[in-house]
């Protein structure tokens, strides 16, 4: 029985139908797509840490309003994701106690620290830049729940990155001091951000087999590429250099060349001794463990209800 549902979902991937929560499908296939959207609504929820570190900063109230919005919508994305993620049958509990115990990844990007406003409009331009980079083709994942938990993320990552870049030419038409400010953003985000992408095709475990399953459409090194590609001209309208020496356009390849990423700094902080690790984790554990009152009031008033409701 089990080989003729595989045939019906092998025939449907291949035709390029979404599978949806209730249809039949390989365990591999479920186990991988809980193992991403978890990993990606977690990166969302740390997301909001490095950023909501400068909301009580922001150098005016509509630049703080707009960076509140930001890191509210990354809230936001996060729920849709673990919302996605339950489709699957897990638990929010379980993916929950995964990332605070420190078992379950999330992206590497989020474990660099935010050093002066100027880190803001950086992460929003180059991080937020790359993140929309990587999830435009997830719209068209072959899981229907993920694939339009994406649409609306990627319409709020491309405010995201207008924003930073906004913020970004304001400081550039500012004082030396600001442009320098800009520049060493830059500098310390550039690698971080191709770093986003995860390890060269040939490195990556697991993309082979999401490629065939139609839930990764474009592989980490195109990806990347693109993304090089898309951020030299937006570099030079803004008036930053990006720090790379061996960024040379290939006239051959059509793309930009650019020098080799550092991967035993990506592996480091993937497994855990990035910079701000400890702290990340630390700051999650706190707010889960200051929110446990709201979710035992909410059990107490569902308790409640219901028992109002049988008598
Ligand atoms: N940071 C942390 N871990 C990473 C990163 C990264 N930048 N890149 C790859 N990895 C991990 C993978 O999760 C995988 O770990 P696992 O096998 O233990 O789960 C391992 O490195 C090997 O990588 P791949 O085989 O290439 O893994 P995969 O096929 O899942 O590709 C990718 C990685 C591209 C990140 C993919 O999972 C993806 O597209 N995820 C959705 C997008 C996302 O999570 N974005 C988060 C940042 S954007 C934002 O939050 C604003």
């Amino acid at each position: 029985e089990n080989a003729a549902y595989q045939a019906e979902f092998d025939a449907r991937i291949d035709a390029g139908a979404t599978i949806e929560a209730k249809d039949w499908m390989p365990e591999a296939y479920r186990k991988t797509l809980v193992r991403q959207i978890s990993q990606h609504a977690h990166s969302e929820i740390v997301g909001m840490l490095p950023e909501g570190n400068w909301i009580s900063r922001a150098p005016s109230l509509k630049r703080k309003a707009i960076l509140l919005a930001k890191v509210q919508d990354e809230g936001g994305h996060g729920l849709y994701l673990y919302a996605a993620a339950e489709t699957l049958g897990v638990s929010r509990d379980d993916l929950t106690e995964a990332l605070l115990s420190g078992k379950a990844k999330y992206s590497s990007i989020f474990n660099y620290p935010t050093l002066n406003w100027a880190d803001v409009g950086v992460i929003g331009w180059l991080v937020d830049g790359a993140a929309i980079m990587n999830q435009i083709p997830l719209c068209k994942c072959s899981y229907g729940p993920y694939a339009r938990a994406m649409v609306r993320v990627c319409k709020e990552e491309s405010f995201h990155q207008r924003q930073g870049y906004d913020a970004l030419l304001a400081m550039m038409g500012g004082t030396d001091e600001q442009r320098e400010l800009v520049q060493d953003a830059v500098n310390r985000w550039w690698w971080p951000s191709l770093m986003m992408f995860g390890p060269h095709d040939a490195d990556s475990p697991n993309s082979g087999q999401s490629m065939r399953w139609g839930i990764k459409r474009i592989s980490n090194d195109d990806l990347r590429q693109k993304f090089v590609d898309a951020t030299v001209k937006q570099a030079e309208v803004l008036g930053v250099t990006l720090p790379d020496p061996e960024l040379k356009w290939n006239e051959a390849r059509g793309h930009y060349d650019f020098a080799a990423i550092d991967w035993d700094e990506f592996w480091n902080v993937v497994n855990g001794h990035g910079q701000c690790n400890v702290d990340r984790l630390a700051a999650r554990v706190k707010a889960w463990e200051d929110g446990a009152w709201v979710r035992e009031a909410a059990v107490a008033h569902a308790d409640k209800q219901a028992a109002r409701e049988k008598a």
